[in-house]
């Protein structure tokens, strides 16, 4: 069922025209500019960048030296008191929030309340695991309470939007932005990105406790040729709609509140003014009636993309495309006034963004309840409900990669820990931390101390750095075991992160070598917000755990896994590769005519393995998993399968259950296989159940080469089992589609 974005009474929606009726030209395009407590947009930014700013003539020398003055507040304040700001974004502190909401309430003429909008996109101040991480749980319940309790936290500090989630399928894992969203599986994301929306806004935006989701980055962002962020995206219609649309779709009709547009150009339209995508597909097809956000600064970017000439253009640009509040461009503050008097922009065009910017802050309930009250976070920020969440988050999102049988580690054993995040506190937070704070984290170094395990560490290798190995000698000279922490930092991910080279750093490996050598078993923890190519890891290692960037809990959620206190359930939503050149990687690629083998002549490179390193879908367990008597029949419009389960080891754990299906024949090429569903299944030792899962017969459409929606007929092969490598095998001949 859809919901609307911005529903507001009859009543409100009088209250809006009237504010309308009474509003200048100036007060309604205040409204639709958000800005940062900076002046030169966004964040606080170092004075090294905003040196290069000047030198790139980004910034004019008047600018320059007005920042270095430290004016900020006042001109935020004054533009506040003018009806010139209707938003910020990263403000951080709910007094701030509040002295600055005073103003507007007070002293500006129609006293219209401002909305705070912050990344909470993994948390607050308690934070859990990057998306990328917990999207491995596959965890829809968990996705919706994590996000319920960062808006929990955020509302407590007056944050009223969150630009999350997140929802960007991205097949290559250059791309620092991929530990943002979950993962390369498009079915998997859109149902992320409605569980997420769901957890944010609640059934209503305005109780104290939620607060608005915004689905970004809208669209094909993570498509960003060569994993360059920011870079161009160039696709078929076919591949848009197929595979980067859905989870926004799946946002729209969860109800989502907001929407932004992406940095990228897609097939040479900058995505900031694409009338076919923010009027024909998301207002008309989708009837979506919230508010569209421009990304930050991407109004004025235009001008560097190329498609207009100055800023007076890219604003009257974006605003006829449909973008309702610039972000930090200033472009509609210093143009839209002029473009309107002039008759270059109808009015009601105007008044028609004015218009949605009101709607969402009468559905936020900031007419009635503008302040936020600056007791209740402080009691909450990492009460014990909100780390307990963080630590069984944590657990989920855990991946074992590889175990020789040496995990779970016996307690009373001597450990070494080496390698420099294992003790590195806020690293563990990774990416847009929100109000995350580095020293609230727990290290794996102090989740082995919270047990009483007897530990010793040396640093021996930072992450770019060399490897000192007579540390390491005298690191591992009294240990029963190892573990050797390596990976990324928290900031190698995330936004203008990309590598090309997404391996370890440094001499990490190095220091791996060393351990092998010593003999010494070692258990290796990978801190990561990519996927990694490290095949030589998995082979020196006795076990290898992915442990992502899991938060202010993350050390004590490895040390669940570890010594044996969860059983290990995540599964990968990127595949592994091999090398940094295999990318971009992803399980669910189209049949080619030549399909991957040992034969030269096929679809391969020369000198990688045919498979990745670890497909999707993957994760160990400290149990195995047996099925059976798999089977799957339509009636009408649903399709059933049914599959018994049984695990066959000697711990309880949770399985998930995956199936994916191929389409034999079609007008167009189809995937070689997809995922069309999964669930979890929890199994006693030896306990088994027979579990189900329901398609929709819709999951079957794609474009024709016409781009004409259709149905596919015929046989399909379903496969079930552990992961996307999944060889039981179930064939149907697909019917009608019969509601
Ligand atoms: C730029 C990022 O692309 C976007 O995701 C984020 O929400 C805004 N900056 C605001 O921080």
């Amino acid at each position: 069922m859809e919901k609307s974005s911005l529903p507001v009474s009859a009543e409100d929606e009088k209250r809006i025209e009237t504010l309308i009726e009474q509003m200048t030209v100036d007060e309604k395009v205040g409204q639709l500019n958000q800005v940062g407590p900076s002046p030169v947009g966004g964040f606080e930014i170092s004075l090294k960048e905003k040196k290069l700013r000047l030198k790139e003539g980004k910034i004019t020398k008047e600018e320059f030296e007005r920042d270095l003055q430290g004016v900020q507040w006042d001109t935020r304040e004054s533009d506040v008191r003018n009806g010139k700001i209707g938003s910020f974004l990263g403000m951080r502190g709910v007094e701030k929030c509040n002295h600055m909401q005073r103003i507007a309430i007070e002293e500006s003429r129609l006293g219209i309340p401002l909305f705070f909008g912050l990344d909470v996109v993994h948390g607050l101040r308690t934070i859990f695991p990057i998306p990328l991480a917990e999207s491995c749980s596959f965890d829809e319940a968990l996705f919706e309470e994590t996000a319920k309790i960062a808006a929990k936290e955020a509302a407590a500090s007056g944050i009223k939007l969150t630009f999350a989630p997140m929802i960007d399928v991205c097949r290559d894992a250059r791309w620092g932005r991929i530990a943002e969203g979950a993962g390369e599986d498009t079915y998997l994301t859109s149902r992320f990105a409605a569980a997420k929306v769901r957890g944010f806004q609640g059934d209503d935006i305005a109780k104290s406790d939620r607060i608005a989701a915004c689905a970004k980055h809208f669209v094909a962002y993570g498509a960003a040729i060569g994993g360059r962020d920011y870079n161009s995206a160039d696709m078929s219609l076919q591949t848009l709609w197929e595979t980067y649309l859905p989870p926004f779709k799946a946002a729209t009709d969860a109800g989502v509140a907001t929407f932004m547009t992406s940095f990228n150009d897609l097939n040479g339209e900058p995505c900031t003014t694409s009338k076919y995508l923010l009027k024909d597909i998301l207002r008309n097809q989708w009837r979506f009636n919230g508010a569209v956000i421009s990304d930050s600064g991407a109004i004025g970017e235009l001008i560097e993309h190329g498609t207009v000439t100055d800023k007076a253009e890219a604003a009257e640009q974006a605003l006829n495309a449909g973008i309702d509040v610039d972000m930090s461009s200033m472009c509609y503050t210093e143009n839209l006034k002029k473009s309107v008097l002039s008759g270059r922009i109808p009015e009601a065009v105007l008044n028609e963004a004015v218009r949605r910017v009101l709607r969402l802050k009468f559905a936020l309930g900031l007419f009635d309840h503008p302040y936020t009250d600056e007791s209740s976070g402080k009691k909450m920020y990492l009460c014990k409900e909100h780390t307990q969440l963080a630590r069984e988050a944590g657990r989920k999102s855990i991946v074992l990669l590889k175990n020789d049988g040496i995990l779970p580690l016996k307690s009373n054993l001597k450990i070494a820990a080496v390698g420099e995040l294992a003790a590195i506190r806020k690293e563990m937070l990774g990416t847009w931390a929100a109000m995350g704070k580095g020293d609230e984290a727990v290290s794996l170094l102090d989740g082995l101390k919270e047990r009483s395990i007897s530990v010793s560490y040396e640093e021996c290798c930072t992450v770019n750095g060399t490897f000192d190995s007579s540390a390491l000698e005298r690191a591992v000279k009294d240990a029963d075991v190892v573990i050797a922490a390596v990976g990324e930092y928290a900031d190698m991910s995330g936004e203008a992160s990309s590598l090309c080279h997404i391996g370890l750093h440094g001499e990490q490996e190095k220091m791996l070598s060393a351990l092998k050598e010593s003999g010494k078993p070692f258990v290796t923890v990978m801190f990561n917000g990519r996927p990694l190519a490290v095949p030589k890891a998995v082979e020196l290692s006795n076990a290898l755990i992915e442990a992502w960037h899991l938060g202010s809990q993350a050390g004590n959620s490895i040390c669940d896994i570890l010594f044996g206190d969860y059983n290990p359930s995540g599964r990968l939503t990127t595949t592994f590769p091999n090398h940094s050149g295999e990318c971009p990687i992803y399980y669910n690629h189209v049949s080619t005519g030549r399909p991957t083998s040992e034969i030269r002549h096929t679809c391969k490179y020369m000198d990688a393995p045919l498979t990745p390193l670890f497909p999707f879908g993957y994760g160990l367990s400290y149990t195995e998993y047996a099925y059976k008597d798999f089977c799957i029949e339509q009636d009408g419009k649903n399709l059933h399968a049914e599959v018994t389960v049984r695990n066959t080891g000697k711990v309880a754990g949770e399985e998930t259950v995956q199936l994916y299906a191929h389409v034999r024949k079609a007008g167009r090429v189809r995937p070689i296989r997809e995922l069309k569903g999964f669930c979890k299944v929890f199994l006693k030792a030896g306990e088994e159940k027979r579990v189900s899962i329901t398609v929709d017969r819709s999951a079957f459409q794609y474009y024709d080469t016409q781009m004409n929606l259709v149905e596919a007929q015929g046989t399909v092969d379903f496969f079930i089992g552990h992961d996307s490598t999944a060889s039981l095998k179930a064939v149907l001949e697909l019917g009608e589609n019969n509601p």
